[in-house]
């Protein structure tokens, strides 16, 4: 400030001017002042609705807080109070997220006024995740992309490739002990995805040096460097499991899509890197999250293996859960929905752009108006807490999505437990991802009994770490593994 006022005193003004040399330093601060101001400016089409403090939003990302911490804390009081949406500063704009279940439903069912942000060119995230994919394709180019994604996850649910994982999984866990669990799930999940829907076995769960996750953990890291060119190189690795699987087709989703003659290479690649990201991080996520919380209450992990044994009691296949011994797994799939609830892996959906004008009436009765050109953001951990929404939403209670009528199910599932989002654009591997938890908890159930350490970082909450894609993810999560008593 010092060197920019010398400078000014050094300026020369027209000789009537002069005398009002004295009050640079006011004037200079009046412009630093509105100057920020007008950064942090909520436009007037918007300012009808509440805005989360730009001071208060600032400081948690300065603090360090990772998503979730800072949507219970600085978004989630507002969906208490029944604001159905309301403002949030981020990277330089004010963005509407969206609090109330209802308002969710309608915006999800509408993909049209209601499209998916593309977001701008030179992120080095993009550069990695590519712009030719059913992630983030609009229109015609997304029913395009999204049938031929949908059909090859469609094709089977790959239960025994999981257990065979969960079997390899085993004997890595040696005799037990403290074990790294959310790097362990992190391995299984990458294997489960690469031999399933790539066609690649990445090794990750038998190699803790496999140059591939070496690679992508790297580039996740350095995410935030733009100098950092690695990424071509992972983008390249990709390229070259296209090529090999063009030549060697196998029982994988990429093989279903290349049968597909409707994609060009960069859209197969491209989405390919899509189920390589959708596909593991979420579903480790969602491992570690549910193995946590029947550590933190063992009467739940208990009641959950006596269902699984029970089950399983006539079991003719080594060990590996069938279809049917899994639908006789009620109170284990409460389990894993209340998890996917109580820490959903998605904190919050990717950005929807407003076409057109609109008001939403939310749950409540409580209007809001969301004008053209806004960014639109479905808040899911605000949603998943919403105190009119559930009970004790703090806490993780299965019972809640036990004995639920078909017709209270389909109602949850069309709008407030949101974990794999709603309407055409949901996730189209939600029962991928659900059987593969289903089958993993139930082989470490019957196998293993675990506790979490009283040191624990854990032990007053879980824990998240920083994710580049907004994931809640939990991080130096130690859990003590012993084999469970038959
Ligand atoms: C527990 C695990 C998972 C969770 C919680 C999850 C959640 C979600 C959510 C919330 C969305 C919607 C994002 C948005 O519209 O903003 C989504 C989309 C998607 N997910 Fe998943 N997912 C999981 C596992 C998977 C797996 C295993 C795969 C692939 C193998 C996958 C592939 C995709 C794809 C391709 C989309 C984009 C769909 C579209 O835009 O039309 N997901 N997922």
């Amino acid at each position: 400030m010092s060197t920019i006022l010398s400078t000014l005193n050094d300026f020369q003004l027209p000789a009537e001017l002069e005398p009002y040399k004295a009050y640079w330093p006011v004037l200079l601060s009046g412009a630093v002042v509105l100057g920020v101001r007008n950064l942090f400016a909520v436009p007037r089409e918007l300012r009808h609705l509440p805005k989360v403090s730009v001071i208060r939003t600032l400081w948690s990302f300065i603090r360090g807080e990772v998503e979730d911490v800072r949507i219970k804390k600085l978004l989630l009081p507002y969906a208490n109070k029944g604001e159905p949406a309301v403002l949030v500063y981020a990277l330089g704009r004010w963005i509407v997220h969206v609090l109330d279940r209802k308002i969710a439903k309608d915006l999800s069912a509408d993909i049209v006024t209601y499209p998916k942000e593309v977001p701008p060119d030179g992120l080095l995230l993009w550069r990695f995740v590519g712009y030719q994919n059913v992630i983030l394709s609009n229109g015609e180019a997304w029913k395009r992309h999204h049938k031929v994604v949908k059909t090859a996850l469609d094709r089977n649910v790959p239960i025994g490739e999981f257990s065979t994982l969960a079997k390899k999984l085993f004997v890595q866990m040696g005799n037990g002990g403290l074990l790294h669990w959310n790097d362990l799930t992190m391995r299984y999940t990458l294997d489960a995805v690469g031999t399933t829907a790539i066609g690649h076995d990445f090794d990750a769960i038998n190699n803790h040096d496999s140059p591939f996750v070496k690679k992508y953990n790297h580039v996740m890291e350095s995410i935030a460097n733009p100098a950092y060119l690695a990424i071509d190189e992972l983008v390249a690795m990709f390229q070259g499991i296209l090529t090999f699987k063009k030549e060697n087709p196998g029982n994988d989703m990429l093989t279903y899509m290349l049968e597909d003659k409707n994609m060009n290479d960069t859209e197969y690649r491209d989405n390919m890197v899509v189920f390589f990201i959708a596909g593991h991080d979420t579903t480790a996520g969602a491992m570690s999250s549910l193995s946590y919380y029947m550590a933190m209450k063992p009467e739940i992990q208990q009641r959950a293996r006596e269902e699984v044994r029970a089950a399983m009691a006539k079991n003719t296949t080594n060990g590996e859960p069938t279809m049917a011994e899994l639908a006789q797994m009620p109170y284990l799939q409460a389990c894993i929905r209340e998890s996917l609830r109580v820490n959903t892996p998605i904190t919050y959906m990717v950005p929807r752009a407003a076409m057109k004008d609109a008001v939403f009436t939310g749950s409540n009765g409580k209007e809001a108006f969301i004008p053209a050109g806004s960014s639109i953001i479905t808040n899911i951990t605000a949603i998943h807490y919403k105190e009119d929404y559930w009970s004790n939403p703090t806490e993780f209670i299965p019972e809640r999505f036990m004995n639920l009528s078909e017709s209270q199910e389909k109602e949850y599932d069309a709008t407030q437990w949101l974990p794999f989002a709603l309407g055409s654009r949901m996730c189209p591997a939600r029962n991928f991802a659900m059987y593969e938890q289903r089958v993993l908890a139930a082989m470490l159930l019957n196998e293993w009994e675990w506790t979490i350490p009283s040191d624990s970082e854990h032990i007053a909450g879980i824990k998240n770490g920083f994710s580049p894609f907004a994931l809640s993810l939990p991080q130096n999560l130690y859990l003590n593994f012993k084999p469970a008593r038959k």
